[in-house]
């Protein structure tokens, strides 16, 4: 028989021939179309997510999300954005209006102001990575509860092991609440290293707190100006 006959005999029984080695990831090894998030019970829900190994599959997966009842107040899922291979993680509260329109994280007016300290810090949007610890907007931008925290950080936590970032800067007392500790207080915690899942973490203001007062900044840039020591990045020239 010839290897095109042969080839074709494999096909229609169903087989996948290849003649390229190809190593599927967690995701797609799985037999059949993957699940959605709501479709899975809380403990095969964290093994799912746990075993996906590509940052692309897991946005996939974490844009099909409904699992809690933010997804229905909401345009979207905010998923996050950046450098596969950044060594700096910067995590915020929630998405706003102009992230919930968009699909991307910090692209209102704190946003701009992020890519100001991005800027400032030598570097550039594409370089850093740039996530929430909760992907959907809850509704008139109020502050996400712990439950809703708790049905999202799965996705942060799949996130950072698969980005593995030097140094975490959690924005904001939310954010810091959600990684650190439940009664973090922002103005004591800011500016002094905590550990988070084996990554560094430097707890400093939101920029939205910047925006609307503008004394913070200073802190704000030594908190950033310790982060780059801590990688040995320079800054800017
Ligand atoms: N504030 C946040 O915490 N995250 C965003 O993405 C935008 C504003």
């Amino acid at each position: 028989m010839k290897p095109r006959d042969r080839e074709e005999e494999l096909r229609q029984a169903g087989l996948d021939f290849s003649s390229k080695p190809h190593r599927p990831s967690g995701f797609q090894r799985r037999a059949g179309t993957p699940p959605a998030p709501g479709e899975l019970a809380g403990a095969e829900f964290l093994r799912f997510v746990g075993e996906i190994d590509d940052l692309e599959d897991l946005e996939r997966f974490a844009l099909e999300c409904s699992r809690c009842h933010l997804r229905s107040g909401c345009k979207g899922v905010v998923f996050g954005e950046g450098s596969p291979r950044a060594q700096i993680a910067f995590v915020g509260e929630a998405p706003g209006a102009d992230e919930d329109r968009l699909g991307r994280p910090f692209v209102g007016r704190a946003g701009k102001l992020l890519d100001r300290i991005i800027d400032a810090c030598g570097l550039l949007r594409d370089e850093v990575y740039i996530t929430n610890i909760v992907k959907c907007r809850p509704a008139a931008n109020r502050t996400p509860t712990e439950e809703e925290r708790n049905y999202c950080i799965p996705y942060l936590h799949a996130q950072m092991r698969l980005v593995r970032p030097g140094v975490l800067v959690s924005l904001g007392a939310a954010a810091t609440q959600g990684l650190i500790r439940p009664d973090a207080k922002i103005t004591r915690m800011r500016g002094t290293w905590q550990e988070w899942r084996g990554i560094k973490v430097m707890p400093t203001f939101h920029p939205a707190a910047l925006l609307r007062d503008p004394r913070k900044r200073p802190p704000v840039w030594e908190d950033m100006k310790s982060v780059l020591e801590e990688l040995g990045l320079r800054g800017p020239a």
